[in-house]
């Protein structure tokens, strides 16, 4: 059947997404958002009608790159004819606004993440070269409400965002600043969206905020008014139909309350791997941190979740070279690392973020220590890793099979404690359960053997 005569022609949309998890979801929104208007992704922003790039300011590092691709992307808007329509989304344009356009005349769009519902608006205003070209008011009641409420998800995961923003200052940080004051979503919107992806076939989902377990969610019709915490919605999501995996992610100790520890232990679909980053094992360098709690107390914390659930992989985010930080100051992170055991852990050093306290501090760590530092904390913990992956040889585990591999006939899922599984699929198909038997084990990923295939795929 050819195309109705007024079908609108396709725009091609790119979104390269840097950063967090709540990036990767924000990306996905952008897109449900620019549907409507006849925007379709494409592969590669050459060519491309609209390019979005979403950015992440938590490390220098992260902040420069967005500057040399947008140089990359001035080169082919030139070569476009100046066709192309470079939007600047995420963490970057909510700290530096009109900063960016001052330095890269090219960018069309900066908006910040609360104001992607208005990108619709935003580009019509562009191309008539009229209005502003900055959106970074803090408006995440809008947000919530003013996206699209169905989504269509790619494959049988998804991420849905429960809650934004931090309130919790730690001394290094950027996020309560580009994210906003801490907010939660409604409890029966977030119930209809998980609803929603059910029936399209997602099976697990993982649950995102910045603090995701300081969630206090309104829950006017399922729980009378009352605001409901992250256990309790992790309790009534598992009753859906079709959602047999649940996770959330990123957590803060403070907020690790008995409901939530106690749901590790008694329903079936919470998995077992917890995101808890301590950043730091000496008391000394938490408290100028800000985190809030001391060292005993996050190991209180997870024996805490051991005794609920023996288990559970552990995963943490370390920061070594914070200002201050001494020779003993790190062995007793080193010790901290050798006491947990951890699954899987990300370690960075420290980067002074302008505005946040931390950069004002003294005795900032020369690059060299920390360099040194680092090494010796990701040796221990890669040696953590593979010894993790390597308990599980000769386990038959529960894998949710996500993809193809790049060999003929491969195939890879993941595993309940997060970890990618390869195997041979044959008599196995995308989207659904199956039984593996664990063979193998490296620092990145597990092998195994196919036992069975438990329910046919969606
Ligand atoms: N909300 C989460 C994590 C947010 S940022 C939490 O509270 O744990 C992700 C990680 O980046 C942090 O856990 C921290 O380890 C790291 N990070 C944040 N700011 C940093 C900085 N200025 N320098 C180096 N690493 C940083
Ligand atoms: Fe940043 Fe701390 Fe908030 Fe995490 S809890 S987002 S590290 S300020
Ligand atoms: Fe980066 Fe913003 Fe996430 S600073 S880590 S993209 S909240």
């Amino acid at each position: 059947m050819s195309a109705t005569p007024d079908a609108k022609p396709l725009k091609g949309l790119f979104i390269r997404t840097h950063g967090c998890q709540m990036n990767v979801y924000d990306s996905e929104r952008i897109r449900d958002v620019l549907k409507p208007l006849g925007y379709a992704p494409v592969d590669s922003p050459e060519g491309a009608d609209l390019v979005v790039i979403n950015t992440c300011h938590i490390r220098e590092k992260a902040t420069e790159k967005v500057y040399s691709e947008l140089g990359r992307l001035k080169q082919m808007k030139l070569a476009s004819g100046g066709k192309m329509t470079i939007a600047v989304a995420g963490c970057v344009a909510q700290a530096e606004g009109a900063e960016i356009i001052r330095r890269q005349p090219a960018v069309d769009l900066v908006l910040g993440p609360q104001a992607y519902h208005k990108l619709p608006e935003m580009i019509a205003r562009a191309s008539r070269a009229v209005g502003d070209r900055l959106e970074t008011e803090f408006e995440t009641v809008e947000k919530f409400d003013a996206l699209p409420k169905t989504r269509d998800p790619d494959g049988p995961t998804a991420f849905v965002s429960v809650q934004e923003g931090c309130d919790k200052f730690c001394t290094f940080c950027v996020v309560p600043y580009t994210r906003g004051a801490e907010i939660s979503r409604n409890v029966d919107d977030i119930v209809s969206e998980v609803r929603d992806l059910a029936s399209k076939g997602v099976r697990e989902i993982t649950l995102l905020g910045q603090n995701v377990n300081a969630f206090h969610g309104p829950a006017p019709r399922l729980g009378g008014g009352e605001d409901w915490t992250l256990g309790q919605l992790v309790r009534h999501l598992a009753r859906i139909g079709g959602i047999e995996r649940i996770r959330y992610t990123t957590s803060h100790p403070r907020d690790m309350d008995a409901g939530l520890i106690a749901a590790h232990g008694d329903t079936l679909a919470m998995m077992p791997f917890l995101h808890l980053p301590v950043q730091s094992g000496s008391d000394r360098i938490l408290k100028a941190m800000n985190r809030g709690h001391t060292a005993g107390e996050y190991r209180d914390i997870i024996a805490r979740v051991r005794a609920a659930r023996p288990d559970i992989a552990i995963a943490s985010d370390f920061i070594v070279g914070f200002p201050g930080e001494t020779d003993a100051d790190f062995e007793a992170t080193l010790q901290l690392v050798r006491d947990i055991g951890y699954a899987i852990a990300y370690s960075f050093k420290y980067s002074a973020r302008p505005g946040t306290p931390a950069a004002g501090m003294a005795l900032h760590v020369p690059e060299d220590v920390k360099d040194q530092r680092l090494q010796t904390l990701q040796a221990l913990l890669r040696d953590q890793q593979t010894a993790f992956n390597q308990s599980q040889i000769g386990r038959t585990l529960p894998v949710l099979v996500t993809g193809k591999g790049r060999n003929e006939g491969q195939m890879h899922g993941r595993s309940p404690y997060l970890q990618a599984v390869h195997f041979d699929g044959t008599g196995a198909e995308l989207n659904q359960f199956v039984d593996l038997k664990i063979v193998g084990a490296s620092l990145n990923s597990l092998t195994g053997e196919l036992v069975r295939a438990r329910e046919p795929a969606q």
